[in-house]
């Protein structure tokens, strides 16, 4: 069954415009979704509707909307996210809060919103971004890892849960990517000149950059997310990550806790020194 009207949320900027671009380009309906949507910015090709994905009110007004113009939804893409970057020890209540708000529970807020409707049709399909780092841990990164693990876990119970109902779920799993906003990178309040963690934060926010500044085309993961959607079955997952990412996720799995450690800590901290 050809799926055609999509909802793709974090539609603004980086991965979720380019994945909205490309959904609209190989043929499918966009409704698309981001706060700036009400401020003017916009997506070619798609109908851009405002949406904050942590306000109850603003997800029923985006829902109405896209409803009446297009109807109900074949798929659901949930891409908002937002990263602070910190130390778990000294991020502030507000500040890991914010990043849940934003990545996890508004992708759940989404989804409670489409599932009745994709019922009635008999059918849909629910797309949630994760991260290489849903998967592994990387320092100064404490609040979006926790965000992104959390949607894995969820996403594997969802998957289980909405199956009878004609529903199907895929995660996808970003390696670095370049056209990620810096607006949405914050660096947590916790850090400050006298943190004890400052020289290791600096270093390590470096590489961090770097890695995105010099990451993989965005136009590219975009196509191979629409193209996913053209299959007659969803893969569970669709990750898309350098070949060191990916590596470093077998790793992970396989190594003692301590030897992966010993290699993720150096890469940050010398490569943070370069
Ligand atoms: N870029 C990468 O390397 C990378 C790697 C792994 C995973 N990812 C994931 O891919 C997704 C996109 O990240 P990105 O870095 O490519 O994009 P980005 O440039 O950081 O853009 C973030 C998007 O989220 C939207 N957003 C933030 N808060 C929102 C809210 N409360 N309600 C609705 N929309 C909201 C922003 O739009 P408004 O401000 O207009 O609302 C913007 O469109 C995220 O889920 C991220 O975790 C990215």
């Amino acid at each position: 069954m050809e799926r055609r009207v999509v909802w793709i949320t974090g539609a603004s900027s980086g991965l979720g415009l380019h994945t909205a671009r490309a959904l609209a380009e190989s043929g499918f309906t966009v409704v698309a979704g981001a706060r700036s949507f009400g401020e003017g910015k916009a997506a070619e090709g798609c109908l851009c509707l405002p949406l904050d994905v942590t306000s109850a009110d603003s997800i029923d007004r985006f829902a109405r909307d896209a409803l009446s113009a297009h109807g109900a939804p074949d798929v659901l893409v949930n891409c908002a996210g937002i990263l602070v970057l910190g130390a778990c020890e000294s991020y502030a209540p507000d500040e890991l809060r914010q990043v849940m708000e934003t990545n996890f529970f508004g992708q759940a807020a989404m989804i409670s919103k489409v599932l009745p409707l994709m019922r009635e049709c008999g059918g849909g399909r629910i797309v949630n971004f994760s991260s290489i780092n849903g998967l592994l841990g990387i320092p100064f990164e404490g609040a979006y890892t926790a965000s992104k693990h959390a949607v894995e876990g969820y996403s594997e119970c969802l998957a289980l849960e909405v199956k009878p109902f004609g529903v199907e779920v895929m995660l996808v799993e970003p390696g670095d990517h370049r056209s990620g906003s810096r607006a949405y990178r914050r660096h947590s309040r916790g850090i400050t000149a006298s943190s004890p963690y400052k020289t290791a934060f600096d270093a390590g926010t470096a590489v961090i950059a770097r890695d995105e500044d010099g990451g993989s085309d965005p136009d590219a993961l975009g196509r191979r997310v629409a193209k996913a959607l053209k299959r007659k079955r969803l893969p569970r997952r669709l990750r898309i990550a350098r070949t060191d990412q990916l590596l470093a996720v077998v790793l992970h799995d396989v190594l003692p806790a301590p030897l992966f450690d010993r290699i993720i800590g150096s890469y940050y901290r010398e490569r943070g020194k370069r």
